[in-house]
């Protein structure tokens, strides 16, 4: 019922490949790829041709989190490129509506990403369009950061509209995920967890996927 999605931001990037078959003997399911224009956050990362080289060395499910102006414009790319979830920032579409539309176009399952300090009141309409929504616990833009404990109560005003709704929406969080942190999310609703130093920065990435599940189920 927990799922974990490691974040390729956090690992040595002269190794992706050999980490990615890694983090593919662990119990994570999911692998979050992070992508970044400079423009949305002030960071840049990958594109599709890394996602597209990822690809045939993995069976995990590639959780695209597009932290781009317009992600509109990538979504075809993304998809071709083998991603199967693709998250959009709420804050960076101008049409929230056709940008999720177009993702499940493509085959992809659609995710909308909401920032710290935005409304959590701001997804509601869109939810029968979303297949996950992401919930930041941290600033998008770097991988390393302190768990934003303001950021719980989203969690749970998202959690109440999706049931409100009669929806099954699962919540994914991102940002400061540790196994001091995750437990707190999780019993707030959060079913999906993106963790990049928790994993890739420890000796053991099985062993900290196996510790981060653990400490979710407590
Ligand atoms: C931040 C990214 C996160 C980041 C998480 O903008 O969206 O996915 O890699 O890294 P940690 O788990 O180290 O906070
Ligand atoms: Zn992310």
């Amino acid at each position: 019922m927990y799922i974990i999605s490691p974040s390729i931001l956090s690992c040595d990037f002269s190794k992706l490949g050999e980490q990615v078959i890694q983090t593919g003997n662990t119990k994570a399911e999911y692998l979050h790829i992070d992508v970044m224009d400079g423009m949305f956050v002030p960071n840049i990362t990958i594109g599709p041709c890394v996602v597209a080289s990822l690809r045939p060395h993995s069976k995990l499910v590639f959780d695209t989190h597009l932290m781009i102006n317009e992600p509109i414009r990538y979504i075809d790319e993304f998809k071709k490129a083998g991603s199967d979830i693709i998250t959009v920032h709420i804050e960076a579409c101008s049409d929230v509506a056709a940008t999720l539309k177009k993702i499940r176009e493509s085959g992809a399952k659609a995710g909308l990403s909401i920032k710290p300090k935005t409304d959590p009141d701001s997804v509601r309409p869109y939810l029968p369009l979303c297949d996950m929504i992401l919930v930041m616990t941290v600033e998008p833009g770097f991988g390393g950061q302190s768990f934003m404990y303001d950021a719980v109560e989203n969690i749970k005003k998202i959690k109440a509209m999706i049931d409100d709704a009669g929806l099954q929406i699962p919540i994914e969080v991102d940002g400061g995920i540790t196994p001091e942190t995750i437990g707190i999310t999780a019993e707030a609703g959060a079913t999906v967890f993106v963790a990049g130093s928790a994993v890739y920065k420890k000796p053991d990435i099985a062993k900290a996927v196996d510790d981060l599940l653990e400490a979710c189920q407590n």
